[in-house]
């Protein structure tokens, strides 16, 4: 195992009715912009909850932050957040709305020149505005993590950036939050976290069995809770557990002292930018790809999660390889969601696109760092 540091101080306040206690956990006398996103929590009684909890602060709003949050519209959010004195920022909605609001907290005290930078140049972040959250779908992790990935429209760019400065002070998971999401995102849900597991678990062994359980752990909560969700929305219980899948499978603990991957993310983020495809369905694609085409150097992985977690005991190690794939293959379709480029207009031309744009960044991606253009091209002529 490799040597690590860890701390993670995000609250988390877990269960039913829990939305009542954001006010008591925001400090007093702060000035909070409350952000959303398109208007779900309008339908399903969220920001009732949310606002009755938060009498008595001053309040104001900021909604319409678009799914892949947007660059563009996040900068008019960090004006409002300039010209108010916003002293607190809390998120209401999915991993989008709350992406952005950590844009918009380390955004508003950037002093640093333009605050593109952040994602662009990974200009460090030193100081935000303190957020809390309240997560209206479980999928990103980001309700316990660093992390945020924005959308700039005009560059076609999605990018990331990680700061501690950003984590939320708190994060209410209620699972109730999840009976009204559509069946899509419930899918794209089970599939985000799931890949999250594989990227930090799927690479090469370092003798770290704590972490490999914890991760075997999450994948197979996954596997027998996801389903549940999908057939019945209010199986609150079945909520539960997929809303804690989630959050662990994202917020550092499986990925300390090993190695981690990200390449499936890293392509899968130019699919959205170019395509505007789920952040999900972009893994659920890409996944089988980097699997295939990394079969012999995450050989060994591949193997053990055959065996434990989707059983697979019999047959010579390509057999066993074949299988692992394929089984994760038929998951991801079994929730409703397909796995060849095709299936969302999606050709050769693209294809091209992409590794120039990898070529031109002139980084390569994965757990060595050997995921480059030519690597990239055979992975995605794999998913035609
Ligand atoms: O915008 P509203 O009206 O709220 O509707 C949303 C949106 O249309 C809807 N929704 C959310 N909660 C709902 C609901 N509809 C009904 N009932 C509810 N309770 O769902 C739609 C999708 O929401 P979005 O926030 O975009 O989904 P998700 O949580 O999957 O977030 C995806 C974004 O997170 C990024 C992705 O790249 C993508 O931009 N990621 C962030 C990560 C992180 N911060 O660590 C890691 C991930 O790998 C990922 O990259
Ligand atoms: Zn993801």
């Amino acid at each position: 195992m490799y040597n690590f540091e860890y701390q993670n101080p995000v609250k988390i306040i877990f269960g039913k009715g829990e939305i009542t206690k954001v006010g008591q956990n925001i400090p007093e006398g702060s000035k909070i912009l409350l952000t959303y996103g398109g208007g779900s929590i309008f339908k399903n009684g969220v920001y009732d909850q949310v606002k009755s909890s938060i009498k008595g602060f001053e309040v104001i709003e900021f909604g319409a932050i678009e799914p892949n949050p947007h660059y563009e519209t996040l900068m008019k959010a960090v004006e409002v957040a300039k010209k108010e004195n916003i002293t607190f920022l809390l998120s209401v909605g999915g991993g989008s709305v709350l992406d952005g609001t950590k844009f918009i907290a380390a955004a508003t005290r950037f002093s640093k020149g333009d605050p593109w930078n952040i994602l662009s140049r990974h200009a460090t972040v030193t100081d935000a505005i303190p957020i809390g959250a309240v997560l209206t779908l479980p999928a990103t992790g980001s309700e316990m993590n660093s992390g945020a990935v924005i959308t700039r429209v005009e560059f076609q760019e999605k990018l990331a950036f990680m700061s501690p400065f950003v984590m939320p002070k708190f994060s209410v998971l209620d699972p109730e939050v999840i009976f009204s999401l559509p069946e899509r995102q419930v899918a794209n849900g089970i599939v985000d976290s799931f890949v999250h597991v594989i990227e930090q678990y799927l690479t090469f062994p370092v003798n770290s069995p704590i972490q490999d359980r914890f991760a075997e752990s999450i994948l197979k909560t996954l596997i027998e809770e996801g389903p549940k969700v999908l057939a019945n929305r209010t199986d609150y219980e079945a909520a539960a557990n997929l809303m804690w899948s989630s959050t662990m499978a994202l917020n550092g603990l499986i990925g300390v002292g090993v190695p981690q991957d990200w390449a499936t993310h890293m392509i899968g983020h130019e699919l959205t930018a170019f395509h505007g495809i789920d952040h999900a369905q972009t893994l659920a694609i890409v996944l089988p790809g980097v699997m295939h085409i990394k079969r012999d150097q995450k050989k060994d992985k591949i193997l053990q999660l055959g065996d434990r977690v989707w059983g697979i005991n019999e047959g010579n190690d390509e057999e066993r390889i074949n299988l692992t794939i394929l089984k994760t293959v038929e998951f991801f379709e079994s929730v409703g969601i397909p796995t060849k480029l095709p299936n969302y207009q999606v050709g050769t031309d693209t294809i091209d696109t992409i590794c120039d744009r990898f070529t031109k960044r002139g980084y390569k991606v994965g757990e060595k760092a050997d995921v480059g253009p030519a690597e990239i091209r055979l992975i995605l002529e794999d998913r035609l």
